[in-house]
């Protein structure tokens, strides 16, 4: 591939990933079972970054391995009743086929592994987005670095990553100890956890004490999202729970402890909005079906008053639609939507003012990147916001 036997855009992505291998140091390049690639969004792409894509394809580049795409800016299908511009529209469907050519499921999602994308304990994989590294790595026990849009790209194309990172086992080994000892049950107590925990981090894996009642896989997709947020941790161990957290040598020697007794800081941290809510969001990281019928539930018989969206996988919409989970959120005034995240959605084309979530990554993101103010809480919260349109403080 390197020595350009095959067509140019192979030789590239071989260039792109033996350049990253120097510059880690890595002796070796392994094979990857599957990829996610990041950079999806035409808002973060630009003109530039489409034809990138475009001239990369042209050379003949395609994935050699199941390659899935992160959200997009907006749901492909449903972006005009949601009230978004032709025109950003129009250039991010563009962006979704460049990736087509080059050999790429066209699925938008950051939660690859409810959608058939779920690698095997030990495979090595070359995933890109913060919250789905961390769940392949953590709780799947696969092995990714976080790539970047390009590198990823590249290990699709050539089906090898060089081998450094958290594809070794030296580097797989908690440096932190987090002792929790306070009640962690609600979704957006997970995610207050790892908010906390990610802030504490500093490079080191977490290795968790005292929730082995409570993680449920929802749970854990929490958890990791908001470390990824707050401190671009991109594994953990669970006592108890997860593959690699009974290893003998799974916590570093001179590891450090941190003990967690009051999850109220991060509460307080993530909720710097105003009361009035105009926009409800769940599905950061893409909702499960388990959690779009939670919310269904919570909602049934109920009319929501600010606008209520469920961000997901385009299949899981489809498994939503077909279980009536979709009618479900809609008789109330939601909406399941597909393909896309707030976070990287054109969102100033729509004039929404405060969110409310209960994802701690997405409260973390929102008013940076969404140019949003939030409020956060937990799954019962916000369906009350939604109804109301006022958060409310006690519930
Ligand atoms: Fe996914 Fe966007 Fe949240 S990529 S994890 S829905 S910020």
């Amino acid at each position: 591939m390197l020595a350009g036997d095959l067509d140019p855009g192979v030789r590239k992505a071989m260039e792109i990933v033996v350049a990253l291998g120097r510059i880690y140091g890595a002796r070796r390049l392994v094979r990857v079972g599957s990829v996610q690639v990041a950079g999806v969004s035409y808002r973060n792409l630009g003109e530039a970054g489409l034809e990138f894509l475009r001239e990369w394809a042209d050379q003949g580049a395609r994935a050699r391995v199941p390659t899935t795409l992160n959200p997009a800016g907006v749901d492909l299908r449903a972006w005009r009743e949601l009230g978004f511009s032709e025109s950003f529209a129009g250039r991010q469907v563009e962006v979704v086929e460049a990736y087509r050519r080059l050999g790429a499921r066209a699925t938008c999602t950051c939660t690859p592994y409810l959608v058939g994308n779920r690698p095997q304990v030990g495979e090595h994989v070359a995933w890109a987005e913060s919250s789905a590294v961390s769940y392949a790595n953590s709780v799947l026990g696969a092995r990714t670095n976080r790539e970047g849009g390009p590198s990823a790209l590249a290990a699709a194309i050539t089906g090898r990553t060089a081998a450094y990172g958290l594809h070794l086992d030296e580097n797989r080994r908690a440096g932190l100890r987090v002792l929790v000892r306070c009640p962690v049950r609600a979704l957006s107590d997970f995610g207050a956890l790892g908010y906390l925990v990610g802030k504490a981090a500093r490079n080191r894996v977490p290795y968790f004490e005292g929730l082995e009642e409570a993680c449920s896989a929802v749970a854990l997709k929490a958890l990791g999202a908001a470390m990824a947020a707050s401190g671009a941790v991109a594994l953990y161990h669970v006592a108890g729970i997860t593959p690699e957290a009974d290893r003998a040598d799974a916590l570093e020697l001179d590891h450090e402890t941190l003990v967690v007794d009051d999850l109220r800081p991060a509460y307080a941290a993530l909720n710097t909005g105003d009361r009035a809510i105009d926009l409800i969001w769940f599905g950061c990281p893409h909702a499960s079906l388990e959690e779009i019928a939670y919310v269904a539930r919570l909602l049934a018989g109920r009319r929501v008053k600010a606008a209520l969206w469920i961000t997901t996988a385009r299949d899981t919409r489809e498994r939503a639609e077909a279980e009536g989970l979709v009618a479900a959120v809609e008789a109330s005034g939601g909406r399941v939507v597909a393909d896309m995240c707030v976070v990287v959605a054109p969102m100033q084309e729509l004039g929404f003012r405060t969110l409310a979530t209960p994802s701690a990554k997405g409260a973390t993101y929102v008013p940076s990147h969404a140019g949003l103010q939030v409020r956060y809480g937990t799954v019962e919260q916000c369906v009350e916001a939604s109804v109301t349109g006022i958060w409310p403080d006690k519930f």
